[in-house]
């Protein structure tokens, strides 16, 4: 049967740890304009209130991709979602982001935050199709380099069918 992954095998959704800090800031050096340390995702993964999924590959189990939240009591903000550029277009952010959401609903968060640059057209049409709507806006917010600030989206999604 016709396999979406011309990428070797469809990867494997699950937690993460500390252990992936390294592959964590490897994928967001190339991702992001302003790349996290390896010790920032260590802290980060450490802490109790860091809900982190990883896609895993099939072949050699490095990570593919990942989503780290913050939560506090019924609320949480995604903190930051990146696919390694070998494996973008293939539905593994969808699928990722959807896995992320499952685990929030399973801990009991009922509202979902995140923050995206107003000109990241992949991202934006990414949270719209999850469901996600715009509740804010903030101005000059995501430096950029040799070029102006760039806005963000607030956006928000409610879990579990109730608000
Ligand atoms: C945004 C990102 C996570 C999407 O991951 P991905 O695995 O490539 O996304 P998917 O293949 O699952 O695509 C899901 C949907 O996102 C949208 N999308 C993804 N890439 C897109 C692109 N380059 N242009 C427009 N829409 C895009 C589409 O709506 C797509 O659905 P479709 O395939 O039915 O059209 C990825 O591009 C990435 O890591 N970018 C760099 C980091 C980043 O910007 N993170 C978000 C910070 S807020």
């Amino acid at each position: 049967m016709f396999s979406l992954f011309v990428k070797g095998s469809a990867p494997a959704y699950r937690p993460i740890g500390a252990e992936r800090s390294a592959e964590c800031a490897l994928i967001h050096a190339g991702s992001f304009a302003y790349p996290w340390a390896e010790a920032d995702f260590e802290q980060l993964l450490l802490g109790q209130e860091i809900v982190a999924n990883g896609a895993i590959e099939a072949d050699d189990r490095a990570l593919a991709a990942f989503i780290l939240s913050r939560a506090a009591l019924d609320e949480a903000e995604i903190l930051t979602i990146a696919v390694a550029p070998a494996w973008r277009r293939y539905g593994v952010g969808r699928t990722l982001l959807a896995t992320h959401i499952a685990s929030l609903t399973k801990l009991g968060i009922r509202r979902l935050f995140l923050e995206v640059d107003t000109q990241n057209a992949a991202a934006r049409a990414l949270y719209d199709a999850a469901g996600f709507r715009q509740i804010g806006e903030r101005k000059a917010y995501y430096r950029k380099q040799g070029e102006s600030p760039a806005s963000a989206l607030v956006m928000r999604l409610d879990l579990g069918g109730q608000v």
